[in-house]
């Protein structure tokens, strides 16, 4: 079940997850429990890496029992590359924060075995417990991660081809847009259904229609974040703007 949560804007939105994050983190901690966080990039998560931080600086949330899995990378980029998902999340999150770096799991976009790559990426997903928590954004084209339509629902973490609405989306981030890679790694649909719980941010009018497709349409492989709705425990964070087209 998708359970819609509607927010002032996308600030006070990344405070209300960012305090959910805070909470689990901290309940779990005081048990000598880890939690795992399953994290995503792109312009969406942005205030709640911000607002986590902040709360790292001047609340005293610690980090050191948090163990992270990214969603996806693009294939062919390193770590140095500045549009590569591991950069981003150094970037914008994790060198503001006490995290340790063997904590931290990301696809590996250099790999030159992707089929080895993504199957060592479930193994560890498993090894740690299976994900507390996933912070997933929606792409136009119904993605979640980089599950481009058609994506089925067992899915497993892959390598994907992306799609060109996607690629052009994202363009924004590179000089062109041939110098987007043409496929990614990513979790899986199914990988991402086995988290326990599910936060879904979306934001602005560019996200109405999917937003509305994503809850109301019979779920399928056209569109991947309709498979959302098979899950126990899933929010969409939503601002007016993403929200305008659930009124009737
Ligand atoms: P965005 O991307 O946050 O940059 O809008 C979301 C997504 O593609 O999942």
């Amino acid at each position: 079940m998708i359970a819609p949560r509607l927010h002032p804007d996308k600030h006070i939105a990344a405070q209300v997850v960012a305090r959910e994050i805070a909470d689990l983190i901290e309940i779990r901690s005081k048990s000598g429990k880890y939690t795992v966080l399953g994290l995503a990039t792109g312009a969406t998560p942005l205030p709640l890496y911000a607002e986590l931080i902040r709360l790292h600086r001047e609340a005293g949330l610690s980090f050191q029992s948090v163990i992270s899995f990214n969603l996806d990378e693009y294939a062919g980029l390193g770590p140095a590359h500045p549009q590569s998902y591991r950069y981003f999340m150094a970037e914008h999150f994790f060198r503001h924060i006490d995290i340790a770096p063997g904590n931290i799991h990301i696809p590996d976009g250099l790999s030159t075995d992707t089929t080895q790559t993504c199957a060592d990426f479930e193994a560890e997903i498993t090894a740690a417990g299976g994900i507390d928590l996933q912070i997933l954004g929606i792409g136009r084209t119904g993605h979640i991660g980089f599950n481009e339509p058609p994506s089925s629902a067992d899915s497993r973490t892959r390598q994907v081809h992306l799609n060109d609405v996607t690629r052009r989306d994202n363009s924004v981030f590179f000089e062109n847009l041939d110098e987007v890679p043409t496929s990614a790694l990513t979790m899986g649909v199914a990988t991402i259904l086995a988290a326990r719980r599910v936060e879904l941010l979306a934001f602005g009018s560019g996200k109405a229609a999917i937003v509305r497709r994503a809850m109301r349409e019979q779920p399928s492989v056209d569109c991947p974040a309709t498979w959302l709705q098979r899950h126990a425990a899933c929010t969409f964070h939503l601002d007016p703007e993403a929200a305008a087209m659930l009124r009737d």
